[in-house]
């Protein structure tokens, strides 16, 4: 089977995480946790980087920190990995659901303003699949409104927005480790800002409020949480660090391949990569068009049968359970994407050969 998306392990992984094994310093403390965060704000350009255990506590940590709470409203897209939406819930504040761009697959810049309210406290973007958001346009309705943005970059490590990384461009952006993300440290996250205060304030909140006494002992000023990552992951996310350019660079050529052999294709959109973006085509997504011959779930189950790993693009969030309550813009093509698009094999690792197979397989049922 070519699976969808593998981490890529090929460096000091083995010999850092030994390290920490060898030096006890296998928990939150230790120094691969403060290097972590050193060598990622600078990768990034960004002054504050603060390492979690994961994306969705990032998230969760961005709104409290920015005191975004019960009944707030914060604008965000349904075409997105259900993370952000949960942790906006987790303070009690409302989620507005807008819709997508077509060609882009990330929040509708245009949509926005209709969304908001006097509630509206904050715009949560995903830049999902690795595509950047119009950044400029999220930033000048963010400053008309008075609104704080947050970016959602757990999809996008490695794109560029005019020149600048995704996740340094809002007040607050967030980053995910996961297995599957382009490095990984097994489960992990990081907050970045260029706000010192709002970072401090992240780091403070992340680790149980706590503040240590004259004679050692804790004191705690108010409510926190243990959001902390142990050293071993952070050793290992400095390892994955090293290689991310080369990562970045495989991505894209990997992307460019499927691109030559799926854009001629009848009834095959390929993914768009806008003037002002770096694409890292963190997983390489097509849409399925009516005049391909079989529908999206049909190619999904061919390519099963092929050896062949897929994933069906987001089911909108806003139709899941949890959230058929809450307020959302027209969807029409959030929907139409959730129903067309298809993620393809995107590991760093995948083989020039392996991207031939898989195009060539598409094409076959292609009627
Ligand atoms: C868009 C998006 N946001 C947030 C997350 C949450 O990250 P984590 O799984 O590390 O909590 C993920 C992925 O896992 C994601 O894809």
């Amino acid at each position: 089977m070519i699976p969808l998306c593998v981490p890529e392990i090929r460096g000091n992984e083995w010999k850092y995480i030994k390290e920490c094994l060898d030096t006890n310093w296998v928990s939150s403390a230790g120094g691969y946790v403060d290097k972590f965060e050193e060598d990622f704000s600078r990768y990034l350009n960004i002054k504050k980087a603060v390492v979690t255990v994961n994306g969705t506590s990032a998230i969760h940590l961005a709104l409290k920190a920015l005191e975004i709470g019960k009944g707030d409203e914060v604008v965000v897209p349904s075409l997105t990995f259900i993370s952000p939406v949960n942790a906006i819930r987790y303070l009690e504040a409302n989620p507005v659901f807008v819709d997508v761009s077509r060609d882009t697959f990330v929040m509708d810049a245009e949509k926005i303003e209709e969304a908001i309210t006097p509630s509206t406290k904050a715009i949560l973007v995903v830049h999902i699949y690795g595509h950047p958001v119009d950044m400029d346009k999220i930033m000048n309705i963010a400053k008309k409104h008075n609104l704080y943005v947050i970016e959602d970059a757990t999809e996008s490590l490695g794109s560029l927005y005019k020149g600048k990384h995704t996740g340094t461009i809002g007040d607050i952006g967030c980053f995910s480790f996961n297995g599957n993300k382009l490095i990984t440290t097994g489960a992990g996250g990081m907050l970045v800002t260029n706000n010192e205060e709002i970072g401090e304030r992240a780091k403070y909140l992340s680790t149980q409020t706590k503040t240590i006494l004259d004679n050692g002992g804790f004191y705690h000023e108010e409510i926190g949480y243990n959001y902390r990552m142990p050293n071993i992951l952070a050793a290992m996310g400095c390892a994955q660090l090293e290689f991310i350019e080369e990562y970045i660079k495989i991505k894209r050529e990997n992307a460019l391949l499927y691109n030559k052999l799926l854009k001629d294709v009848k009834g095959i959109s390929v993914p768009a990569e806008k003037e002002y973006a770096k694409n890292v085509y963190w997983l390489y997504s097509i849409i399925i068009e009516d005049d391909f011959g079989i529908t999206r779930d049909e190619l999904i189950k061919e390519l099963k049968e092929n050896g062949i790993d897929s994933r069906p693009f987001f089911s909108p969030v806003h139709k899941m359970p949890p959230y058929v309550n809450y307020r959302y813009l027209d969807m029409s093509v959030t929907e139409e994407l959730a129903y067309r698009g298809i993620n393809l094999p995107s590991s760093v690792g995948l083989k020039k050969e392996e991207i031939k197979i898989i195009c060539d397989t598409i094409r076959k049922f292609n009627k």
